[in-house]
């Protein structure tokens, strides 16, 4: 990789386009080594000229870039989300980023909604299987329309996609650490095996055997249900968890209240030795876009991530130094308790990214 980093960024819809610019600017203000390049793929150009993926536009970005940065896809003048499918699973699926990566920390005990909790007791990451389980979209729908449609949603599990994203968590547990510098020391598998018997029997059988091989790593299972109940009574409990695309979409929403929100959470979609891509947790948000009211920080926070990701570790470190000063100082957005916009949110962190 060259000493220059060349970034994809496509902000997408709703507030993607909004907090997108902001996390650029923060990227442009640590470094003059990044190179970004924006396109315009999302719902505008889809209703333009009926373009959601420009021919070969995933083989260019795996081809010309280091990483992409997204922002979020949904609107409501698109009701199909047809573009948001091919785009974001199309990214996903056809890139094969099979580890979405989403870290729950928080950064400051005024952001939790949870009595007598701070940021040591919440710094716990969530490895979702991402290329498959019900988003692949096989399945179908027959006599539509009728009193006896049928709809059926394929739940897919393979054993190397299971595998590897198993092993993944692992590995991820082997090499990384905790915020305050400790080992991580746990593993907890998440799936729904007591009522989905053939696609949990899988993840359980992989999960033995590959956790077997990890022998200073301790094991751990919870039903998902089970799991958003302990999340939300005592997140000390958690270190690593793995889990399939349906539930790690879902309780990574749950984890991202105890960070303060939707507007907080960052995350990267990886695939290890290729063009992987970042994200905010958060979706576009119709009701509140365009209004400059969208955080920003989990764009930004998503940034950083993806530098630390390109080797960028202290830029990485000094931006999401900074946005917990603008946390503690109230230069924030209203959802989290400042009165400042979008912008002017964006700026105070970039502005003191520079000066810094
Ligand atoms: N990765 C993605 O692109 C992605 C993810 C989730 C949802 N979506 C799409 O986004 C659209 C809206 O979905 P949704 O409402 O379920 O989820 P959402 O994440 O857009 O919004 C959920 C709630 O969180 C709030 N919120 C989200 N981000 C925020 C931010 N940065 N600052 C302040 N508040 C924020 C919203 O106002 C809303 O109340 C849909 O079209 C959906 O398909 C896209």
């Amino acid at each position: 990789m060259s000493q220059r980093k060349r970034i994809a960024v496509i902000p997408g819809d709703g507030i993607g386009k909004e907090v997108i610019p902001q996390a650029a600017q923060v990227m442009q203000a640590v470094s003059a080594a990044v190179d970004l390049t924006t396109f315009d793929w999302g719902a505008d150009r889809y209703l333009a000229d009926k373009t959601t993926v420009p021919p070969d536009g995933f083989t260019m970005l795996a081809r010309d870039f280091d990483a992409i940065l997204v922002g979020a896809f949904g609107d409501p003048r698109v009701p199909s989300n047809i573009h948001a499918k091919e785009i974001l699973l199309g990214m996903r699926f056809q890139m094969d980023l099979y580890a979405n990566v989403r870290p729950v920390r928080l950064m400051d005990a005024s952001l939790c909604p949870l009595k007598g909790v701070g940021p040591k007791d919440v710094d716990f990451v969530v490895l979702r299987e991402n290329t498959e389980g019900v988003y692949g979209g096989l399945g179908g729908i027959f006599k539509q329309g009728t009193p006896d449609e049928i709809a059926i949603q394929e739940d897919v599990n393979t054993r190397k996609g299971v595998e590897r994203i198993i092993r993944y968590a692992f590995e991820y547990c082997t090499n990384q650490r905790k915020l305050d510098g400790s080992s991580r020391r746990r593993v907890l598998m998440c799936d729904k095996s007591n009522a989905m018997t053939h696609a949990g029997g899988l993840w359980q059988r992989v999960f033995k055997e590959v956790g077997s091989e990890y022998t200073k790593i301790e094991t751990q299972h919870m039903y998902v249900d089970a799991l958003c109940l302990q999340m939300v009574r005592d997140p000390r409990l958690f270190d690593v968890i793995v889990t399939n695309n349906m539930f790690g979409d879902i309780v990574t929403d749950l984890a991202a209240g105890l960070q303060g929100g939707l507007g907080m959470a960052a995350s990267g979609n990886l695939h290890p030795g290729k063009t992987s891509m970042f994200e905010p947790v958060h979706g576009s948000a119709p009701p509140i876009a365009g209004k400059d009211v969208a955080n920003p920080f989990g764009a930004i926070l998503t940034a950083a991530m993806m530098l630390a990701h390109l080797g960028m570790k202290a830029e990485a470190e000094k931006i999401e130094a900074i946005v917990l000063e603008a946390v503690r100082e109230d230069k924030t957005t209203a959802d989290i308790g400042g009165a400042l916009g979008t912008r002017e949110a964006g700026e105070w962190v970039a502005e003191r990214v520079s000066r810094r």
